[in-house]
């Protein structure tokens, strides 16, 4: 766990954060849900810069930061690393004691976590992590909240999480222990598991079962969750393509699963291959645009516990 300055509040994974803080943003982000309705906005972060440093592609994580902090009253910067002199070997010390000259905020989407917590060394600004090799612990909030929306608490039900072992999983183990569910996880036996996850699952072994048998693992469960079987960096090849496709989310795996259960996936989904059309555009269970619509206000939420304002 990195705990860093005590008096900055960084959100970089989400064990590093207390179950009532987690649950301060879940309240505010439902709250400022409800006033965005109403089209109103608090101004809670007027004249507030947000710089976003991006080393990968995204249009979730990037629209809804970038309409976050413009809504609470702030403004955003966004770095595509590839065209800042990042790419050309300046350094991260450097770069973040530049941009805590004009900036109070910093959310980094990085192929390397301890990049975060170096950000944060040397800028002293508050850090969000929106995505690293690891984690991702913005997503899971905005899912939480979309699951809290349509089922009700979370405590005490099965998940089951189908597919590649990666960052998002990562997040959702930390999660489990959290807000207390169980987690299955079910993936092909070839698969390699990370060091991270390893430790991981191993520090939480009471929440969360690892699986290889669909049927095992997905009987009588309340959400079933993939991602993608290739995350960004990773090549598909044949024999992984192979090997994941008993893992795919389609109607026969749902109906192993609870009469109410749902489904889940952070996007972008490879329809076709982690899912089916039928499964991820089923509005009876598909929760996924709940999921992508929450990190708007699960991303000022967080805004605002980083920068003290909750
Ligand atoms: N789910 C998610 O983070 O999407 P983006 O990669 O589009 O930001
Ligand atoms: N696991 C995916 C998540 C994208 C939001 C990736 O890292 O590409």
């Amino acid at each position: 766990m990195f705990k860093g300055n005590k008096l900055i509040r960084n959100f970089l994974n989400l064990s590093d954060i207390k179950a009532t803080q987690l649950n301060k943003i879940l309240t505010r982000a439902a709250y400022l849900k409800k006033l965005r309705k109403k089209n109103k906005n608090s101004l809670s972060l007027k004249n507030i810069n947000l710089a976003m440093i991006f080393e990968k592609p995204s249009t979730r994580t990037r629209v809804s930061f970038e309409l976050a902090i413009k809504e609470l009253g702030g403004r955003s910067v966004i770095l595509d690393e590839a065209t800042t002199h990042l790419s050309r070997g300046e350094t991260i010390p450097d770069t973040a004691k530049v941009l805590s000259k004009y900036c109070n905020i910093l959310m980094i989407r990085t192929t390397n976590h301890k990049k975060l917590i170096e950000y944060h060394r040397h800028s002293k600004l508050p850090i969000i992590n929106g995505l690293s090799n690891i984690s991702h612990p913005c997503q899971i909030l905005a899912d939480i909240m979309a699951y809290n929306e349509k089922r009700g608490a979370i405590k005490n039900k099965k998940f089951v999480w189908l597919g590649d072992l990666n960052n998002v999983l990562y997040s959702w183990i930390e999660a489990s222990v959290i807000f207390n569910f169980s987690l299955s996880i079910c993936c092909p036996k070839l698969i390699k598991i990370s060091k991270e996850l390893k430790a991981k699952i191993k520090t939480y072994h009471n929440n969360v079962k690892i699986f290889h048998d669909t049927k095992m693992a997905c009987r009588d469960s309340d959400c079933i969750i993939t991602d993608t079987w290739f995350s960004m960096g990773k090549k598909p090849t044949k024999k992984l393509l192979k090997a994941f496709k008993p893992y795919q989310v389609n109607e026969a795996i749902m109906s192993m699963a609870k009469k109410n259960a749902v489904f889940m996936h952070c996007l972008p989904a490879t329809r076709g291959n982690e899912v089916t059309e039928g499964v991820i555009d089923n509005l009876n269970y598909s929760l996924v645009w709940s999921e992508a619509e929450n990190r708007l206000h699960i991303q000022k939420a967080i805004l605002e516990w980083c920068l003290k304002k909750i």
